[in-house]
């Protein structure tokens, strides 16, 4: 799939760079994901091995005792391959046996009883990307199973879906379908037990049809880029093109960057650091894509800074996007850019990136949008730095960031 899935990031970084004066078109508004969602998801861990009972509980356990619940995060979601590979007499989907011995409800209940939330995850198409059933044509049955189960997230990909020639490959990229309204179909499946059980709607079509500019009509969050393959260049792709579509975002229907990566021993901790503060600042759903049994302490701390959680979950909902400062560099398509900022309840955060090499970084803050030329209180999350001044200046290593929050007085809050 991913000879395909990099086409579709070709056509996204495309669009992104258009006109961004588009209408947003009216909410979903079920009242969830009103900051973004912040959890784990199963599948970088062991793909469909962790697809189980064992692994939704253990990770469970692991947000509690490693102080991550605490911290907002909630939703422990389990990907593809958790179910039989065929439904049973009724067309019911059918929990793997194997992978669930008291079958899912037991489990959502244990995970609510933990204070937690329980999120699944199925397919648009005839099948799952990995071969499981899909919800084509079953969507309302579906969303009764999940409801009936007290699932809280559903994560819906795209995989097996009608293509121009009367096939159903595992992923279609033919441009003569539109995926709006294969998404449509579930969400008014999950909008027809709402009063059973709410539940948080996550669209996984890898960017496709400008989805950032009607996803939240849809969906409370959409995959905008082929997949984080778990390596600094999935990183700088989706981080690069996520600064032109940032307008999109907002309380209620975030742009998703994809699982986090932090914590695989796959990006130095210069790039850990920069993949969860550009993550964080750009209001994306923060789902650990790890094995919380085997994280090191530097990876935990870096998911656990509270400062940069904070901004993520700011209630005013904001992502931060790029702006050129005077006498900087233009931006260079398919880079992450050096100055990021965007506006909190309280303030401004500024990200800066040293994402093509080691750099001196220095802003002044007249020059960042929403902040004048007075002087402010500033503070960087992860170093813990803090002064007051006009401006800020940062040696970073390189692929690492710093994410500084600049405190404004409480009228900025009003006039935003
Ligand atoms: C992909 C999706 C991944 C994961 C995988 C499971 O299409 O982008 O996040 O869910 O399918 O097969």
């Amino acid at each position: 799939m991913k000879y395909i899935l990099a086409a579709a990031a070709l056509a996204q970084i495309a669009v992104a760079t258009e006109g961004s004066d588009h209408e947003l078109e009216k909410r979903l508004d079920n009242g969830l994901g009103l900051t973004p969602p912040m959890g784990w998801s199963s599948w970088n861990v062991a793909q469909c091995a962790s697809a189980s009972e064992r692994y939704a509980i253990d990770t469970a356990n692991k947000f509690i005792s490693l102080g991550l619940k605490d911290l907002g995060y909630s939703y422990v979601n389990i990907d593809d391959c958790w179910s039989t590979k065929s439904r049973d007499g009724s067309g019911n989907l059918v929990p793997d046996p194997s992978k669930w011995p008291n079958g899912i409800k037991s489990v959502v209940d244990r995970i609510h009883g933990m204070g937690l939330k329980f999120g699944l995850y199925g397919c648009v198409g005839t099948m799952t990307c990995a071969g499981y059933p899909g919800s084509w044509g079953r969507e309302a049955q579906d969303a009764r199973l999940l409801a009936s189960w007290g699932v809280d997230f559903w994560k819906h990909d795209a995989c097996y879906t009608p293509c121009t020639n009367g096939q159903t490959p595992q992923t279609c990229w033919s441009a003569q379908f539109n995926t709006r309204a294969w998404y449509e179909t579930m969400r008014d499946a999950l909008a027809s037990v709402r009063s059973t059980k709410n539940i948080y709607y996550n669209l996984c079509q890898w960017g496709r049809d400008s989805v950032w500019t009607w996803g939240n009509s849809v969906g409370n969050s959409w995959r905008m880029s082929a997949d984080n393959w778990q390596d600094w260049d999935s990183v700088e792709r989706i981080g690069s093109a996520a600064a032109g579509i940032s307008q999109y975002s907002g309380p209620g229907g975030f742009n998703d960057l994809d699982m986090l990566i932090v914590g695989n021993n796959k990006l130095t901790e210069n790039e850990e650091r920069l993949h969860f503060g550009l993550w964080a600042i750009c209001k994306s759903p923060l789902i650990l894509g790890n094995n919380l049994n085997t994280i090191s302490a530097a990876s935990l701390a870096i998911i656990k800074n509270k400062g940069i959680i904070d901004i993520n979950q700011d209630r005013l909902g904001k992502p931060a996007t790029i702006f050129r400062p005077s006498g900087s560099p233009a931006p260079v398509s398919g880079r992450i850019y050096s100055y990021w900022a965007g506006p909190l309840s309280d303030g401004v955060v500024i990200g800066l990136v040293a994402g093509t090499g080691a750099a001196t970084l220095s802003v002044n803050f007249r020059d960042v949008p929403g902040l004048g030329s007075g002087s402010y209180s500033w503070r960087e999350m992860y170093s813990g730095r803090t002064g007051t001044g006009t401006s800020v200046s940062f040696s970073l290593g390189n692929h690492d960031m710093a994410v500084i929050k600049v405190t404004t007085s409480e009228w900025y809050s009003q006039c935003v």
